[in-house]
């Protein structure tokens, strides 16, 4: 069953796949950590800290539960998600959504952010100094959101949170300990679209996540 799903992954999404479980009523708690979030992401929507916003039509911040237990983190905006808003929309989130149904996590109840929150211009990898003055607010929304897993999907995630030396094809599928949480790198859904090798190791990647994540939910 699930195999038939990996073996879908590349297929064209005409709609959002259904998950059928776990089924769980998310509920927000209130707490001073949601105030912080909501203020959070306030700042950072008014972020002038580099020049990626002014080529940006509007600041992503990341999508999903602020008390999610799984947290997965990309590299930046593209021209679909800086037009809505909303991370991983384009082609590359159409293909996570699919991953994402085949291990039966729900995309609602996770949250997904990327390391910078502005579209670099003609998707260009964003540079240093850019990834230097957006990764506060990445650092801030794990400490608030204080999630037990998060997955790097891509290089510049993988980087950033795992180590600056890392190589996805080297450390991914592997667990690593940061933010008091475990990290795992896999390949960036983008990467999967340019490269079907990657799906079988994705695949692999994404059980030991769900498996880690059914015991925590
Ligand atoms: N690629 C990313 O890294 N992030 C997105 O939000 C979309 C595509």
């Amino acid at each position: 069953m699930k195999e038939r799903y990996l073996f879908d992954l590349l297929a064209p999404v005409k709609k959002r796949p259904k998950v059928t479980a776990p089924k769980r009523q998310i509920v927000i708690q209130p707490s001073e950590s949601l105030d912080k979030f909501t203020a959070l992401k306030q700042e950072a929507l008014t972020c002038q800290r580099c020049r990626l916003r002014q080529g940006a039509t509007q600041v992503v911040f990341g999508v999903g539960n602020p008390q999610a237990v799984l947290m997965m983190v990309g590299e930046g905006p593209g021209a679909d998600e800086d037009r809505q808003g909303i991370p991983f929309v384009g082609r590359a989130g159409q293909l996570l959504d699919k991953i994402l149904a085949a291990a039966e996590i729900r995309r609602e109840d996770i949250y997904i952010t990327n390391v910078v929150k502005c579209r670099p211009p003609q998707n260009r990898m964003p540079q240093e100094d850019e990834v230097a003055a957006c990764v506060p607010f990445l650092k801030r929304q794990i400490e608030l959101i204080k999630p037990k897993i998060i997955v790097c999907l891509g290089a510049l995630a993988t980087q950033t949170i795992i180590a600056p030396e890392a190589r996805v094809s080297v450390v991914r599928g592997r667990w690593f300990e940061r933010f008091n949480a475990r990290v795992m790198a896999t390949f960036h859904p983008a990467a999967l679209l340019r490269d079907v090798s990657k799906k079988r190791p994705v695949w692999e990647d994404m059980k030991k996540i769900r498996d880690i994540y059914r015991t925590l939910i």
